[in-house]
């Protein structure tokens, strides 16, 4: 079989995790990469003995021997460069969010549309960690029962200071939210993907915790902590809290919360969904366990063991029970599951997020900032 040859666009904080699940898949050459800070992709390249290192998008794209790139550049890149990658004919696969607007979003379906060899998928890595999956089996097999409640957070801690800076901040960089773009995306997709149901109702409040705050005239790393240099003053528009009531499209109802100044937590990503027969409950900090409750006190903790899992969730799972598996192998597991599905002659599940599936995504935090700006319910 041959390869496929892949190229990454971005070195920053999160394109290292993709040089690393790339090299853990089979089915997979990874051959190029390419930052506009050369230096950094050359030191990458260096560290992990990379064949061909490029300037440019433009540069990366022109390589014939390359059948799909990853975009790993900040938000406000991803319309201009997925649409360079679906028109040069490869496939794509974006990281979230996937444009900074719901109408840019619409515009790249539109052109994915014209080009029907190209497979395209949006970066919503929990999704394939086991656990998840296995809350997912059984929500499908109708043992939680009718899905009435859906709570949860994603908290984090590396805006907690003043000194602490992310482009994520800024609306020209990031799009009009910092803290819903950036995590309560992945809270939104992994709660409709594992019940079915979909948001389509919002009420929300939305803070803006640290109004001024010292931006490094160095740039900084993405989750590093202030060097101590020069900065700026600097106002900040976007939030770093979020709150959000909402309703689903199949009756459901539900609350949940992201913070990035909630000191001690640096990815405290979970989430509880009450049924009419019991209760599922995950938190990413400790990604191999689910906990059942059930009325009457018969709850129930279950450990990711390969041998217990659920059949059509052996795929995500390959360490003996007690063996750590965790976020790596989850973002991993979602390559993975892009690329098998584009050998197999797209055939099978999509089971990672489709631009269809980030696009609404994209929508629901447009309805969440206008939620928030006229303090009233939005219906999507
Ligand atoms: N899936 C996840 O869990 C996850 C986690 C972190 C970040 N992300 C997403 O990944 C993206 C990047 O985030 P990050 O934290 O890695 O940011 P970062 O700032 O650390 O890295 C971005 C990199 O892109 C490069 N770049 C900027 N413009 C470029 C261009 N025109 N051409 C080529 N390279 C360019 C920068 O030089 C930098 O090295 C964001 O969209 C973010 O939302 C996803």
């Amino acid at each position: 079989m041959k390869k496929i040859n892949v190229g990454i666009i971005g070195m920053g904080y999160i394109g290292e995790s993709h040089i690393e699940a790339l090299r853990r898949i089979g089915i997979c050459n990874l051959t190029a990469i390419a930052d506009t800070n050369y230096d950094l992709a050359l030191a990458k390249a260096e560290l992990y003995g990379i064949e061909k290192v490029y300037k440019s998008v433009d540069e990366i794209l022109a390589d014939k021997d390359i059948d799909a790139i990853h975009n790993c550049t900040p938000n406000f890149l991803h319309r201009e460069i997925n649409e360079k990658i679906i028109r040069a004919g490869k496939h794509l696969l974006s990281e979230k969010p996937l444009t900074t607007t719901y109408a840019e979003a619409k515009e790249l379906i539109d052109i994915k549309s014209e080009y029907p060899e190209v497979e395209a998928c949006v970066n919503f890595n929990y999704r394939l960690n086991p656990m998840v999956q296995e809350i997912k089996a059984r929500i499908h097999r109708d043992e939680l029962g009718d899905v009435r409640v859906i709570t949860g957070q994603y908290q984090q801690d590396y805006l907690m200071y003043d000194t602490d800076y992310s482009w994520r901040l800024e609306p020209e960089v990031a799009g009009a939210s910092c803290a819903i773009a950036d995590i309560g995306s992945h809270w939104m997709d992994i709660v409709q993907h594992i019940t079915g149901h979909k948001i389509v109702s919002v009420f929300a409040d939305l803070v803006t915790v640290i109004p001024v705050r010292k931006k490094p005239l160095n740039q900084k790393e993405t989750f590093k902590d202030s060097d101590g240099g020069e900065y700026v003053e600097t106002k900040v528009k976007n939030e770093e809290y979020a709150a959000v009531i909402f309703k689903t499209d199949k009756g459901a109802t539900g609350v949940f919360h992201v913070s990035e100044v909630a000191p001690g937590h640096g990815c405290y990503f979970g989430f509880e969904v009450n049924g009419s027969k019991e209760s599922y409950s995950w938190n990413q900090e400790q990604n191999d366990r689910m906990w059942i409750g059930r009325r009457g006190g018969n709850n129930s903790l279950i450990i990711r063991d390969p041998n217990t899992i659920s059949a059509d969730v052996k795929p995500y799972t390959s360490l003996a029970m007690g063996h750590p598996e965790g976020w790596n192998d989850a973002f991993k597991n979602n390559i993975y599951a892009f690329y098998k599905y584009i050998a197999d002659g797209k055939k099978g599940e999509r089971i990672f997020s489709t631009l269809e599936d980030a696009a609404y995504i994209v929508k629901l935090t447009e309805a969440i900032v206008e939620s928030n700006k006229n303090k009233q319910w939005v219906n999507l």
